[in-house]
């Protein structure tokens, strides 16, 4: 007899970073565009989720502010607070995507962004950022990657740390954990 067997655990890959001010948010979130970018050079039609989560002035909307614009996105990018989503229209020389904003705090009942017609921006090539995705109570597609962000012990600190909860969120993660361990 083996016994009872353990299942395989497979290793989970997070990253926690303490940025002291929102510059070092900004190069965090413009991190995450890069290697989100680069994952899409090898599968243009594919898809991410990314949920943020976080109290109220915590820096969600920063953060996502920072990864549209990372992506290459040059106007502004407004919090989705009363719209509850913004859609962006992003470009490269090969390729176009969308990435959809969205803000579900003022959410009535958790299947509100599905009446709104929402549901259809998770197929579509390119990444929904979700704040406050606790709101939709379990009703919103898998994420591939989880930000939470916490108030550090100074005025401007955060505490951001990125879990991947899918293949493609692993893989996302590792090009950024590769690249801050590259040598200058
Ligand atoms: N290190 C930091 N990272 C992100 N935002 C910061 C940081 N330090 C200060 N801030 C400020 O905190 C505020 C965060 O607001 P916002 O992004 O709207 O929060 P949320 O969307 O979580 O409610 C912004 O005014 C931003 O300039
Ligand atoms: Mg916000």
């Amino acid at each position: 007899m083996t016994g009872n067997q353990t299942p395989q655990a497979t290793p989970k890959v997070s990253l926690k970073q303490y940025c002291r001010q929102e510059a070092e948010t900004a190069s965090l979130a413009q991190r995450l565009a890069s290697s989100i970018r680069e994952g899409m050079k090898n599968s243009p039609q594919s898809h991410f989720n990314i949920a943020l989560e976080g109290d109220l002035g915590t820096g969600k909307t920063t953060f996502a502010r920072h990864l549209i614009q990372g992506l290459g996105y040059e106007g502004k990018v407004k919090s989705p607070t009363y719209t509850l989503c913004e859609p962006y229209e992003l470009h490269s020389n090969q390729d176009s995507f969308t990435a959809h904003h969205f803000d579900l705090y003022r959410m009535r009942d958790p299947l509100e962004w599905q009446e709104a017609g929402f549901a259809e921006y998770f197929d579509v090539p390119g990444f929904c950022l979700i704040e406050w995705p606790e709101k939709a109570e379990g009703t919103l597609p898998t994420f591939d990657i989880q930000i939470t962000l916490a108030a550090g012990a100074e005025e401007n600190e955060r505490a951001i740390e990125l879990n991947a909860s899918s293949e493609q969120g692993k893989k996302v993660l590792e090009r950024i954990q590769k690249t801050q361990a590259a040598p200058n």
